[in-house]
């Protein structure tokens, strides 16, 4: 369990900040403190390296990650880390139209202790991260390819609701199923709904307005906006 989880979005597609670059795709650097140690994981890149490269001067940030990690085998989430040779040595899920079951399968992650990976088995594989911070565990998605629900929710379901959830929810406004899906998050303890990526801008006010209890000091969540846990 980490003292504390910060994470900062580096690419998405709208900004939360001035100064930023925006792409369809998403990037967000995750530093978990334990003691005295700390631990960086890169979860997905981006579709560019520039964009990648711009953002990080422009937050001030440097990539230094122990571990990297991408979610979707899609350009617009690997295209950065191939371009900065990261992919190789990047955890990647399967390739899609390659897994014949459904469900979920969940993994350590070498040498980082309290995350864990969350593959979701469907036509086209999609992994998340799973965070133990001390306010409760962590959800990191990428995309959501096949929308929240669809895509992850068998596994939160028998996992139970985490205490956030951030990244890509695949949701619009219009949305029952998944807006079904994230209010039943809330009251079931889910306290921080950050949504990003494959969020249309209608639905992330909505989420922040409705369903978020999790103080934030933005008003768009986007690139450049950042979140402590502690
Ligand atoms: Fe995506």
């Amino acid at each position: 369990m980490y003292d504390e989880v910060s994470l900062t979005v580096l690419v998405d597609d709208m900004p939360s900040v001035e100064g930023v670059a925006t792409a369809h795709g998403l990037s967000i650097l995750l530093r978990l403190r334990s003691g005295t140690t700390t631990r960086e994981i890169l979860f997905d890149g981006g579709p560019s390296a520039r964009i990648l490269r711009w953002n990080l001067e422009a937050l001030g940030e440097k990539l230094a990650p122990d571990v990297v990690v991408g979610s979707l085998m899609h350009y617009h989430h690997l295209g950065a880390l191939a371009r900065l040779g990261l992919l190789k040595r990047a955890l990647l899920p399967p390739p899609p139209l390659s897994i014949r079951r459904r469900g979920f399968l969940l993994r350590s992650v070498p040498g980082v202790p309290g995350v864990r990976l969350l593959l979701a088995l469907n036509p086209w594989p999609e992994q998340a991260l799973l965070v133990e911070s001390r306010l409760g565990e962590v959800l990191v998605v990428g995309c959501s390819v096949h929308g929240l629900y669809e895509t992850f929710g068998r596994a939160i379901s028998q996992l139970g609701a985490p205490f956030a959830v951030i990244g890509g929810l695949g949701l619009s406004s219009r949305d029952f199923v998944n807006l079904s899906f994230l209010r039943a998050l809330a009251r079931a303890g889910t306290r921080l709904l950050l949504p990003l990526h494959s969020t249309a801008w209608e639905a992330r006010r909505l989420v922040l307005e409705k369903y978020n209890k999790f103080p934030l000091d933005f008003e768009v969540p986007g690139v450049g906006c950042q979140v402590e846990l502690r």
